[in-house]
């Protein structure tokens, strides 16, 4: 049946290996510590959504292999819908090759998508009805940067014509040629959730602290998107609600772990508390103590808190 919130993206798996300081080109280490785990921005966000009560579905491509078919059954204990997970022949499950370093917790993540790039317009719509299937009861969008581009942004421009609230999480960093097709969509994304590198690419300015946020907050809206939440790394983020000054916010400071995924942690709350009507400078700031937790602790999805691990205010 319809879900309110609509997750378009990818569902890789994760092999993740903890190394004292980065391998060298020509260079091999050996990893003391191994998780495999379930990963991808898309599934990430649907599934942080999903552990705290929202009503959420998963649009998707995986594999017609082992991988594939636990990632379906993942997404459903999390409560996520997958009818809209589609498996093909002939192609393994995206996944994901990423180090940790144990020294910074910093990682370095090379993306295979695999079955994932059969996400073509064609196929989807194909499947779905031209996105009746899951547009229909659909009151927020959220969209990365892990599938075809031309997908995202076809559906993107759908869902707002549709009245649909937008949410575009522009990770990993598009090349200055994707940024150029970006730019003319910018138009049908309501909210828009760049770090500062994507922010950077996307408005050709230099990101890197809450006074040149400012300034890209307010390019990207003369460009069309209504809100705007760029994310800095350690120096918190910064908010451009439509209609009223971009504001700046510090992050809650803990020590990491392990970082991997805790900006999707960070974009699949902010989804969740939007929906349940919360304001965006409150859905982000809740938001930011869910990822506070995961960075705390190992691996992606297997970091995410459940609501029961949650401060009060945030379970409810
Ligand atoms: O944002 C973290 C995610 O990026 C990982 O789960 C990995 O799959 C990559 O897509
Ligand atoms: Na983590």
């Amino acid at each position: 049946g319809p879900r309110p919130i609509v997750v378009l993206g990818a569902c890789f798996l994760d092999y993740i290996g903890y190394v004292e300081g980065m391998p060298k080109p020509g260079e091999t280490r050996h990893s003391k510590q191994f998780a495999k785990g379930f990963g991808g921005k898309g599934a990430n966000q649907a599934v942080m959504a999903g552990r705290l009560g929202a009503g959420v579905r998963m649009v998707s491509v995986v594999g017609n292999d082992g991988d594939g078919q636990a990632y379906q059954a993942e997404l459903a204990k999390n409560g996520v819908a997958c009818d809209t997970v589609f498996a093909v022949n002939g192609a393994a499950s995206g996944l994901a090759l990423i180090f940790v370093d144990r020294n910074t917790a910093q990682n370095e993540i090379v993306i295979c998508p695999n079955a994932t790039d059969a996400l073509t317009v064609e196929f989807l719509r194909s499947k779905t009805q031209n996105y009746k299937q899951f547009l229909h009861g659909c009151k927020i969008l959220v969209c990365q940067n892990e599938i075809p581009l031309a997908t995202t942004l076809d559906v993107i421009k759908a869902a707002h014509e549709q009245g649909v609230y937008t949410i575009f999480n522009t990770a990993p960093a598009p090349s200055a040629e994707d940024a150029a097709r970006i730019t003319p969509y910018l138009q049908h994304v309501s909210l828009f959730c760049p770090n500062e590198t994507e922010a950077s690419i996307l408005t050709g300015l230099d990101v890197k602290d809450a006074a040149s946020a400012f300034e890209a907050v307010k390019k990207l809206q003369s460009q069309g998107v209504a809100d705007v939440v760029i994310t800095l790394g350690s120096q918190g983020y910064v908010i451009g609600a439509k209609g009223s000054a971009p504001q700046h916010f510090n992050s809650v400071r803990v020590k990491a772990v392990d970082t991997t995924g805790a900006g999707d942690c960070f974009v699949g709350a902010m989804t969740c508390f939007l929906n349940k009507g919360k304001s965006l400078s409150d859905a982000c700031k809740l938001a930011n103590i869910c990822a506070s937790v995961s960075v705390q602790r190992k691996g992606t999805q297997s970091s995410y808190p459940y609501p029961n691990e949650l401060p009060p205010e945030l379970s409810a």
